[in-house]
């Protein structure tokens, strides 16, 4: 189960992306927003703070660039949220940081390489290994 918000910024490709998730067969909560004008601080901590919960397993946010909403998500500890807009970094942030929300920019992508990154993100397993050495590093600097 997926957790989306987005900012208005995001809002076009978040529809998108949810027209995608629905071909899957993906399930998904939508946070928000309708399109209209709103504060992404606001939207972002909503849905990093329902992922970690744990109540969703990951998320996807939107806002115009994919940074505002992943630098409000990474302040939420546990949460990992990589901003991205090439499918190699959206594989490599599952498969290294196993991360657990993907940030997309609506006025950096279009929705075709979005529902691959999207896919990318969904599809690919964190490898562990030496990387979980890593995230239990990221998780200590959580605890502060
Ligand atoms: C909204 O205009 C825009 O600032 C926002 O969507 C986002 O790009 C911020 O990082």
């Amino acid at each position: 189960m997926l957790a989306i918000g987005c900012d208005h910024g995001g809002y076009d490709l978040k529809l998108a992306v949810m027209k995608h998730l629905d071909e899957r067969g993906m399930a998904y909560h939508d946070f928000g927003c309708d399109g209209s004008s709103c504060d992404y601080p606001v939207i972002a901590k909503t849905v990093a703070e329902a992922v970690a919960s744990g109540e969703y397993e990951r998320g996807l946010l939107f806002c115009g660039t994919g940074i505002g909403v992943s630098i409000v998500a990474n302040k939420v500890p546990g949460i990992r949220a990589a901003a991205c807009s090439d499918t190699f970094s959206a594989t490599m942030t599952r498969a290294h940081n196993n991360a657990n929300i993907l940030c997309l920019g609506g006025r950096v992508v279009g929705p075709g390489l979005a529902n691959l990154m999207v896919d990318a993100f969904l599809d690919t397993p964190f490898e562990g290994g030496r990387h979980q050495r890593r995230i239990d590093m990221i998780t200590e600097l959580d605890k502060r």
